[in-house]
C-alpha cells in the first residue's frame, strides 16, 4: 500500500491511475479506524480499481471545546488495518497543507444541514463540506463512499456533490455495529465501562421506534414518543435530540405517508462523549389500516 501526505505526490497518483484507465474511490476518514470504516473500505475494493483511504482528523469541522485536541489518532494501526482491508493508497495530509497560513474559503451548503446536527454543531457541516471538496478535488475519484452512520452527512454530500457538479458516484454503506448494537465509531474508547452499557440505549430506542414504524404507526409524535421513552431509561444520557423525519430532506411532517421512507435519529451525550444513530424505516403501504 501507498502511503501519500504530500497533496502533490496525491494528485499525480490519482491522475495516473485515471489516465491508465482505472476507477478511482475514495473513503474519507478521521482515522483511528474501526470495523465501520473498513467495511467502506472493502465495499470500494468490489466496486472499483484503485482504493484510496484518506486519514485527515479535520480541524475545521470540529466547534471550539469539541474533542478537536483528544481525537483518538494512530497511524500506523491505520496503516495496516487499512491495508489489510484492501486500500490501495492511505492518504494523511497535514493540517499546515490543506490549510495553510493565509487559508480563507469555506463550502457552506444550506437547507439539509441545518437542522438536527446543523443547530447542536453549528458549522460542522461547513467544515465538512469544504474538507470533502478539497479532498474529491485532490484525489478526484470517480466514487467515494459513506457511512449511513452519519446519515444528515450523506445528505448533505449528495447536495455538495449536485450542486458543484462534482462527477463522483456517492455509495452510502449500512452502519456496522458493535454484537450489543452499540454503532461503532472511533469516539467509543471515550466512555468508561459503565457508560459503554449504557449508550446501548440509543440503538434500543431506536429499534422500538422502528418496530412501532412497521407495525402501521405514522404518526411523528407517537413514534418520537416511543424514542423518547426509550432513552429515559438511562437517565445518565442528556438528550440533544430524538426526532424522525423523512430521510431525503429531513422534514418533520405531523404523519408520515404510506411508503415513505422515515429516518429516525438521536443524539445525546454520556458524560463528555457525544453519541449519534440513526435506524431507517420504509412506512409500510397497508400498515395503518391494520394497526
Ligand atoms: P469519520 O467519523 O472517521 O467517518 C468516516 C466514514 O466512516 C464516514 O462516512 C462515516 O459515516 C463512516 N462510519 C463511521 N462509523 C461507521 C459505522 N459504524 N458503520 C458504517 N460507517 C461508519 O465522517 C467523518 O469521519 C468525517 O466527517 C469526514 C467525512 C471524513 C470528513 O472529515
Amino acid at each position: 500500500m501507498e502511503f501519500i501526505v504530500s497533496l502533490q505526490l496525491m494528485r499525480q497518483y490519482a491522475e495516473q491511475q485515471r489516465c491508465a484507465g482505472r476507477r478511482l474511490a475514495l473513503v474519507p476518514t478521521m482515522g483511528y479506524l474501526h470495523e465501520g470504516h473498513l467495511q467502506l473500505i472493502r465495499r470500494a475494493r468490489q466496486l472499483a480499481d484503485v482504493v484510496i483511504t484518506s486519514v485527515f482528523v479535520n480541524p475545521t469541522q470540529f466547534l471550539p471545546g469539541e474533542d478537536y485536541e483528544r481525537y483518538p489518532r494512530d497511524i500506523d494501526r491505520d496503516r495496516r488495518l487499512a491495508e489489510a482491508a484492501g486500500s490501495d493508497v492511505l492518504f494523511a495530509p497535514l493540517v499546515q497543507e490543506m490549510y495553510p497560513a493565509g487559508y480563507t474559503t469555506r463550502v457552506s451548503v444550506l437547507g439539509v444541514s441545518e437542522p438536527f446536527e446543523g443547530v447542536y454543531r453549528p458549522g460542522h457541516f461547513d467544515g465538512v463540506a469544504t474538507v470533502v471538496t478539497k479532498l474529491f478535488v485532490i484525489t478526484r475519484p470517480h466514487i467515494a463512499l459513506f457511512g449511513q452512520k452519519d446519515w444528515q452527512q450523506t445528505l448533505v454530500v449528495r447536495q455538495l456533490v449536485r450542486d458543484l457538479n462534482f462527477e463522483v458516484d456517492i455509495h452510502v454503506v449500512p452502519t456496522v455495529r458493535e454484537p450489543d448494537g452499540l454503532a461503532m465509531s472511533s469516539r467509543n474508547v471515550y466512555l468508561e465501562p459503565e457508560q459503554r452499557q449504557k449508550a446501548t440505549a440509543l440503538y434500543r430506542a431506536l429499534q422500538r421506534a422502528r418496530a412501532l414504524v412497521l407495525q402501521g404507526e405514522r404518526r411523528r409524535s407517537v413514534i418520537v414518543q416511543a424514542l423518547l421513552e426509550e432513552l429515559a431509561r438511562v437517565p445518565e444520557l442528556q438528550l440533544d435530540y430524538a426526532a424522525a423525519a423523512r430521510a431525503q430532506t429531513l422534514e418533520e411532517p405531523e404523519e408520515f405517508a404510506p411508503g415513505e421512507q422515515v429516518v429516525l435519529l438521536v443524539a445525546a451525550r454520556l458524560g463528555g462523549t457525544r453519541l449519534i444513530d440513526n435506524e431507517l424505516v420504509d412506512v409500510p403501504q397497508y400498515g395503518a389500516e391494520r394497526a
